[in-house]
């Protein structure tokens, strides 16, 4: 009888034991739920038990019924409070997240065109063991002026052509004056690249804005010859444009070189035939260049006997808009994202 009577008594320790365990590691409420009607369900396993109460000796069937319900609150219980630790887990309904949905892409920037020609030139420089220095964009009239040879009646010199500041200083006009400071610090062997911002009270228009930028190269040592100028110079060009395209150094004058030279690419858009993009000339100037005059060399202390060299400026601005074929000079500072986000390079 005691034997009989614990054999009706186990489906209970076991669904129990089940259940149990069940519940605790459903970790959704689908989950819970399938588990629930497993158990707890009309066709579930506890109904299923309590069935067999048919087979149950008459006087054992209390206890039989007692332990079966005893067992289905505290799983009833379990169950409830399971659901109520899940569904305080699970986020509220707005908060849904879909990780399937493709998401929203963020608006990068882009890097400025200027700044992007800016790293391109100097890193072909660099290559070649050019060192980056950089100058005040304020000066005075002797590192503006004097020792780059340019004197008292240079028109250069002209008030109407420089932004004056007080105390005879001006806003460089020009990165050549960076070309004073390098020598002033250093002893050749130098070779130096200077970029920067320069200043002009021009006339805005397509082509002209007040301020602007600049590259000054600056090469100096025993025995530098035109041959370099132009090696260097050519070797340039076809880096900054990706191609072979020919050259020209046309004779021209500045006052802190001797011979100084423009050099001249062919016309990007026609090649040298002559189009509207070169005024029909076949070329396009691209930069000014020249042996270092001798008086400069006296200026800054060095022996011109000794020391020969060359340098180079060119306007950063003027480049850009020759290699990516823009036409107007202002939309580089307009800050319109439409011309901007054209440069995602
Ligand atoms: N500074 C000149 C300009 O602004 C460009 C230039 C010409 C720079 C000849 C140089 C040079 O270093 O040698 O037009």
């Amino acid at each position: 009888m005691e034997i009989e009577k614990e054999n009706k008594m186990e489906p209970w320790e076991t669904i129990k034991t089940e259940a149990t365990k069940a519940i605790g590691a459903a970790e959704s409420l689908d989950a819970l739920e399938a588990v629930r009607v497993e158990y707890l369900g009309r066709k579930g396993k506890l109904r299923a038990a309590m069935d067999t109460i048919k087979d149950v000796p008459k006087e054992d069937r209390a206890q039989f019924g007692k332990e079966a319900n005893e067992v289905k609150d505290s799983l009833t219980l379990a169950f409830d409070e399971k659901k109520n630790a899940l569904e305080a887990d699970a986020p509220p309904v707005e908060e849904y997240f879909d990780d399937t949905i493709p998401g929203i892409k963020p608006r990068l920037g882009t890097e400025h065109p200027v700044l992007k020609t800016l790293r391109d030139i100097s890193s072909i420089f660099e290559r070649l063991g050019f060192t980056i220095l950089r100058g005040p964009e304020v000066e005075d009239a002797w590192h503006a002026f004097d020792a780059l040879n340019i004197p008292e009646s240079h028109p250069a010199r002209n008030p109407e052509d420089n932004f004056v500041l007080e105390n005879d200083m001006y806003l460089r006009s020009q990165t050549s004056t960076i070309q004073i400071r390098a020598m002033q610090k250093m002893q050749p062997p130098i070779r130096v690249l200077g970029p920067g911002r320069v200043y002009r009270p021009d006339t805005v228009d397509a082509s002209h804005y007040f301020q602007f930028h600049q590259i000054e190269g600056l090469v100096v040592d025993t025995n530098i010859t035109f041959k370099d100028l132009k090696s260097v110079l050519n070797l340039f060009v076809r880096e900054y444009f990706g191609r072979e395209i020919k050259t020209r150094f046309r004779p021209h004058y500045f006052p802190f070189t001797e011979p100084s030279a423009e050099l001249d690419v062919a016309c990007l858009v026609c090649s040298g035939g002559g189009c509207p993009a070169c005024s029909g000339k076949g070329f396009q100037e691209m930069l000014g260049c020249g042996m270092v005059d001798p008086i400069v060399f006296e200026k800054v202390g060095y022996d011109p006997g000794m020391y020969t060299g060359f340098a180079f400026g060119l306007g950063v601005e003027r480049l850009c808009m020759q290699k990516y074929e823009v036409r107007d000079i202002r939309l580089f500072v307009e800050n319109d994202v439409r011309f901007l986000r054209q440069f995602q390079f």
